[in-house]
């Protein structure tokens, strides 16, 4: 089997390094990388740490606007899917890589996987819950990390091929942490002692380019008293400039990390503070509290556990969680049993 995988963000790459290594035992496989994320801290590390082949094609697309990125990915990847005529085309989650990919196969009639298919927001506007949901209604399979998303996507009227694999995000935590542990310095880099501080991530568009948002979450951990480790976005980088906010010298400021620093840094944390997507589940599967920089999350299992605390962007919520939240014991397991990719690769093998 002829399998093209299109992927262009950090968590994509992540994602598709335990399917990859699956699939290619067996398949062909084409990467094309469509170039969304490009600075060394936010794609080639991910290549080298998780040994993910080089891509076939680099398609450079780069920033811009949603137009501008998903029409130009959307030229590109019709030349290929042309030339290499796979047999189907697999896309991950919900960036604009994701929809153009997912666009082009449909309308070249060639059949789409969509890998963590099904979670929804229900808040239309996030460019997320756009990219997913239109992806979800062109595919030919619908891989879902849950049973919400299964829900989720009968309540849309989808029901046929879809397959509750498991989360592949749950894999790639159990294969790479063990290699992370051994090969990841960064506490030592960064002087830091288990258990006594924060790790932070802030990157979603409705932080970011939210002034207002942006300047509660920055005034919010400034004012925590806690120590919080806080690897920033490039996105994150360019607005906190534009908007002259600044950090106090409780937060420690460090450049996008790779995979392997990310597991270490959320495995040896108190607590973590998060608008990402794949940190919730992480700090989930690490056993740690999460507290979500956003009014509503597609992991709702998390929240539902209480492992996981909605603060949106506001200054209370969060002064109080990082100050309170805590939780501690047994969890049940909503993720899968990390062999979500395997159940992919079976699941295409007998129905292509
Ligand atoms: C994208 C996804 C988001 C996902 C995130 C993962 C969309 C609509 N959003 O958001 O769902 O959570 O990836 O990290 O697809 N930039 C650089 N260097 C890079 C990449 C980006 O400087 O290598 C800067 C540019 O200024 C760019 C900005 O970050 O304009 C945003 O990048 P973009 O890919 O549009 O969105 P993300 O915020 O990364
Ligand atoms: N991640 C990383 N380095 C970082 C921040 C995040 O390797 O500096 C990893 C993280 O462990 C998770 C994934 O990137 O697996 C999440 O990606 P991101 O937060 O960019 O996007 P989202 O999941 O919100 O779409």
């Amino acid at each position: 089997m002829k399998l093209l995988t299109i992927i262009g963000a950090r968590p994509q790459f992540i994602k598709a390094a335990a399917v990859s290594r699956k699939l290619r035992t067996q398949n062909e496989e084409i990467i094309v990388h469509t170039g969304q994320h490009y600075d060394d801290n936010m794609s080639k590390v991910f290549f080298d740490e998780l040994e993910i082949p080089m891509p076939d094609y680099n398609l450079n697309v780069g920033s811009g606007s949603h137009g501008t990125m998903t029409g130009n990915m959307m030229i590109k990847i019709e030349e290929v899917m042309l030339k290499e005529k796979p047999d189907c085309v697999i896309v991950y989650g919900d960036t604009n890589s994701t929809l153009a990919g997912g666009v082009c196969a449909s309308k070249l009639l060639i059949p789409l996987a969509h890998i963590e298919a099904g979670l929804r927001s229900f808040n239309k506007k996030m460019p997320e819950e756009q990219n997913r949901i239109l992806t979800d209604h062109v595919s030919s399979f619908l891989f879902t990390p849950t049973e919400t998303a299964v829900e989720n996507l009968k309540n849309e009227g989808i029901i046929n091929n879809v397959y509750n694999v498991g989360d592949v995000m749950y894999d790639a935590c159990l294969h790479y942490l063990k290699i992370a542990e051994k090969r990841s310095t960064i506490l030592e880099k960064l002087n830091l002692n288990k258990g006594e501080y924060i790790l932070g991530t802030v990157h979603r568009a409705e932080n970011t380019n939210d002034p207002l948002r942006l300047k509660n979450i920055v005034r919010a951990l400034n004012e925590s008293g806690a120590k919080i480790v806080l690897p920033l976005h490039p996105r994150t980088k360019k607005y906190l400039k534009q908007y002259n906010l600044s950090f106090s010298d409780n937060i420690k400021i460090i450049d996008a990390v790779g995979y392997h620093d990310t597991l270490v840094l959320e495995k040896n944390c108190r607590k973590i503070v998060t608008d990402s997507g794949g940190i919730q589940k992480e700090a989930y599967f690490m056993k740690k509290p999460c507290i979500t920089l956003r009014d509503e999350s597609e992991w709702v299992e998390t929240i539902k556990s209480g492992w996981n605390i909605l603060a949106g962007a506001d200054y209370e919520k969060i002064t109080n969680a990082i100050q309170n939240f805590e939780k501690n014991g047994e969890q049940i397991n909503y993720y899968g049993n990390g062999k979500a990719s395997e159940g992919i690769c079976n699941i295409l093998k007998e129905n292509l």
